[in-house]
């Protein structure tokens, strides 16, 4: 298959139309949002969410996410809107908040994994939006990447991943948040926080009070726990290239990986650190990927993917990484490098 690359601006109004044309004849559109890119179908058509599956190699029992462009379609694809989502669509839509409803009939099995729950988001991306809404169904997506490999932040990424195997990208440039949503489950009598984002712990609670936690976002899932969110079970965000984050106080951790550099280049083994501006300096002479800067956790969210992804083009077989606070946004940067790191874990 020929996959057809267009860049929002270059045919003006008709790349939503052509890409319209090709959700509703059952095909796949890769587009940007303000989280990551999703791999978009028809949520109605399980044919067409079929192939989803086939194009990721994604697990089938892994639900997508039904994305729509206005409220005025959530009463066809949900069947209840609890207190709890009111209150957070109100305050967080449309934006990076996924939330968990009781599905209606027009969900198939396909796009819910086989679970009686649907997931939904309202992108604010204006892209996403168009698009949505020039295909008038709901739009099925998860992040268009390879199964278990980071998600894309820009259309390269998708296109490193799945050039070939779908039939369109839209390229809308880098995704501004670059975490995936935020999934909270607003199904039970408590709201559950279930994959942390851009829409923190905190930003939650202060609408509607405090919130539990599912074990799944910071503890390794197995043995006596299964995580609520089925996608969280999987290993996930790894690029090929061996991460370890280091734990500690700073002055330390920053000690630890230059040794553990040192020793690597002994052994003659390709290693380098992901580092934020303030510690590159301390890391001469070794391979640095920079990531944004230890007073702006925005750009060290926004950049994590793609320095996990520029890990494998500069061929690194290892990458250290510091840990960073698990508050406000902290929380999503944690969940998602102690997942890349496959839970490898060094406290100092
Ligand atoms: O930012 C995002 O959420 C991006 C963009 C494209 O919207 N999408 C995304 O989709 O990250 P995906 O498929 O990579 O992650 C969806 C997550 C998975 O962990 C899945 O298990 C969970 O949502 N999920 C979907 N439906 C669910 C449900 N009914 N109950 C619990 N978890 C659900
Ligand atoms: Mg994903």
């Amino acid at each position: 298959m020929k996959t057809e690359y267009f860049r929002v601006t270059d045919i003006n109004g008709a790349v939503f139309e052509k890409a319209a044309g090709v959700i509703n004849r059952g095909g796949l559109v890769a587009f940007p949002t303000e989280t990551v890119y999703g791999l978009g179908a028809n949520a109605l058509d399980p044919a067409a969410v079929k192939k989803i599956y086939e194009a990721k190699g994604r697990p089938s029992d892994n639900p997508l996410i039904v994305h729509i462009s206005a409220l005025s379609q959530l009463g066809g694809v949900v069947s209840e809107v609890s207190e709890n989502a009111k209150k957070l669509m109100d305050n967080f839509w449309p934006g990076p908040l996924t939330l968990i409803f009781k599905k209606s009939k027009a969900i198939p099995n396909e796009t819910s994994g086989g679970l009686p729950t649907v997931a939904v988001r309202f992108p604010e991306n204006e892209t996403a939006r168009k698009f949505i809404s020039a295909c008038g169904v709901p739009i099925a997506a998860p992040s268009a990447n390879t199964s278990g490999r980071p998600s894309p932040t820009s259309a390269a990424h998708v296109m490193d991943d799945l050039d070939g195997r779908i039939d369109m990208v839209i390229d809308g440039g880098s995704s501004v948040f670059g975490l995936e949503s935020t999934i909270v489950d607003t199904t039970g009598k408590d709201a559950v926080l279930l994959r942390p984002g851009s829409v923190t712990r905190e930003m939650l609670e202060s609408a509607i009070g405090k919130i539990r936690t599912d074990r799944a976002v910071l503890e390794e899932p197995g043995g006596d726990f299964v995580p609520i969110a089925p996608g969280m079970k999987y290993k996930h965000y790894s690029p090929v290239c061996s991460i370890t984050v280091v734990d500690g106080e700073i002055n330390k951790v920053r000690e630890k990986i230059l040794s553990l550099l040192s020793a690597d280049g002994e052994k003659g083994i390709s290693s380098g650190v992901i580092a934020t501006k303030e510690d590159s300096g301390f890391f001469d002479g070794f391979k640095v990927i920079e990531m944004g800067s230890d007073n702006d956790e925005a750009r060290v969210a926004a950049s994590l993917f793609a320095s996990l992804r520029r890990c494998d083009a500069l061929g690194l077989e290892k990458a250290y990484v510091k840990a960073f606070s698990e508050e406000g946004l902290g929380l999503a940067i944690m969940n998602r490098l102690k997942k890349a790191a496959g839970y490898n874990i060094i406290n100092v």
